[in-house]
């Protein structure tokens, strides 16, 4: 089999490196890819927004499986492009991926449907939502409607942080049209969990617990960001808490998109704060996480490429997915200034002396080659994911790793992983 995958950040190096274990796959193709996917797969030169581009390129070279990494492309349609020339492509299609496209739409859907979420309000009107912002008490969270990169969810402390916020999403656009409504919600309390799940619209096949760590800075603080860092698997989802996220949460999720008008296929992702009340959505997504897929696909032993094949096809009900009872935890280093401003073109050194080392994955986000050498290229470098018999054991391995890399101005969190082990 020919498959193609689309992105290039460390989301799909770790996709390609789990794609290329499969016995079924002859040769990947990355659009664009970066340096590290290149060591495993042909990278061409088209980027994940030319869809025409990356459609006619299917057919040319009669991929039999795409697999599309990042959540721009879902949300413009590229499924629909590709299934109308017959290619088979895994995600969901435009009307499916409005469940992250639009936080007005998902909220709507999950208070039609009765699935526990904060309390919110949505507004496209920017006095309005200020003078609800100043009725109400803080802490609360303001998120701009659209995509934002991860970045357009203001935890606010104060009531002037959420005009600021409310300010900077709708007067000053600093997300563009992501930020013509915006939901102002309630503050929820508690941990945080990421359930994916792979699910065909009737069959739901879940995937194993993991956990983001949000903020730039550790402690949780700071601006958030694509995310700094994760671990798997989520010492606090036993099997009872499974339960009813999937009975309150996940089914019904699924259900209410069929409902909709709206059959959902691919990979979902929920989002959720686990409150003293119980699990409550605190977002969807459509696509695998980024640094989540970096922890679970070290974790996945079965065969993804069948597993994805079956969702496309509708025939999620005869796989079995199978699970390394290892822990993961990736660290994710980035450039200095991330999630603001930063400067790219940075040398990394010592990514030699990782390369073959038993239980260590380095995924490339953000890197280059230039003149021979790899340098930085973006906010979010690298991806250090290190496996070990428990957390507290892949903790130590990752951040052993990452003491043997180096690049001007490298920052990356030093607490990942923290909250499972205490
Ligand atoms: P989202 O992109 O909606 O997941 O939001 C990004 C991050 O903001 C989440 O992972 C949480 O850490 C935080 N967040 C979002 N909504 C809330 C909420 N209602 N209460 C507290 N924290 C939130
Ligand atoms: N790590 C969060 C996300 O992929 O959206």
């Amino acid at each position: 089999m020919k498959v193609l995958v689309i992105g290039g950040g460390g989301r799909e190096h770790s996709l390609v490196w789990k794609i290329a274990r499969s016995p079924q796959v002859s040769k990947i193709f990355c659009a664009p890819g970066n340096p590290g996917i290149s060591e495993l797969a042909e990278c061409i030169d088209i980027t994940a927004d030319q869809t025409d581009l990356l459609c006619e390129f299917a057919v040319k070279e009669d991929i039999d499986l795409t697999v599309v990494g990042p959540e721009a492309p879902l949300v413009d349609g590229i499924v629909d492009v590709f299934s109308k020339h017959n290619l088979k492509v895994f995600g969901p299609d435009r009307k499916a991926a409005i469940l992250e496209d639009s936080k007005v739409f998902s909220k709507l859907l999950l208070r039609k449907h009765g699935i526990p979420t904060a309390d919110f309000k949505c507004f496209d009107d920017h006095s309005q939502a200020r003078r609800y912002v100043l009725s109400r008490e803080a802490p609360i969270v303001v998120k701009a409607d659209g995509l934002s990169k991860g970045k357009g969810v203001f935890v606010c402390k104060t009531n002037d942080e959420a005009l600021q916020a409310i300010d900077s999403i709708m007067k000053d656009r600093v997300f563009g049209n992501a930020g013509d409504q915006i939901v102002i919600e309630e503050c929820l309390t508690g941990e945080e969990i990421s359930l994916l799940a792979f699910t065909d619209g009737r069959t739901i096949v879940p995937m194993e617990s993991s956990q983001d760590h949000k903020t730039v800075y550790d402690g949780d603080k700071g601006p958030n960001t694509g995310g700094m860092g994760a671990y798997s698997p989520v010492p606090i989802m036993t099997s009872g808490l499974y339960r009813r996220i999937e009975k309150d949460i996940l089914v019904p999720t699924v259900h209410a998109m069929n409902k909709e008008g709206r059959p959902y296929k691919g990979v979902l992702y929920i989002g959720l704060m686990i409150t003293s009340a119980g699990p409550m959505v605190l977002e969807f997504n459509v696509r695998l996480g980024d640094p989540e897929a970096q922890v679970i696909l070290t974790r996945m032993k079965s065969d993804i490429v069948p597993i994805m094949l079956a969702t496309i096809s509708g025939g999620l009900d005869s796989v079995d997915l199978e699970w390394f009872p290892h822990a993961s935890v990736c660290v994710v280093m980035t450039s200095d200034g991330y999630p603001g401003q930063y400067d790219n073109g940075k040398e990394i050194k010592g990514l030699d002396s990782l390369k073959d080392q038993e239980g260590i994955s380095v995924f490339h986000a953000g890197t280059k080659f230039e003149n021979g050498k790899i340098v930085t290229n973006g906010g979010r470098v690298l991806n250090v994911v290190a496996c070990g018999k428990d957390i507290k054991e892949a903790q130590t391995k990752v951040y052993e790793a990452v003491s043997k890399i180096s690049f001007d101005g490298a920052h990356y969190r030093r607490d990942i992983a923290d909250k499972a082990i205490k």
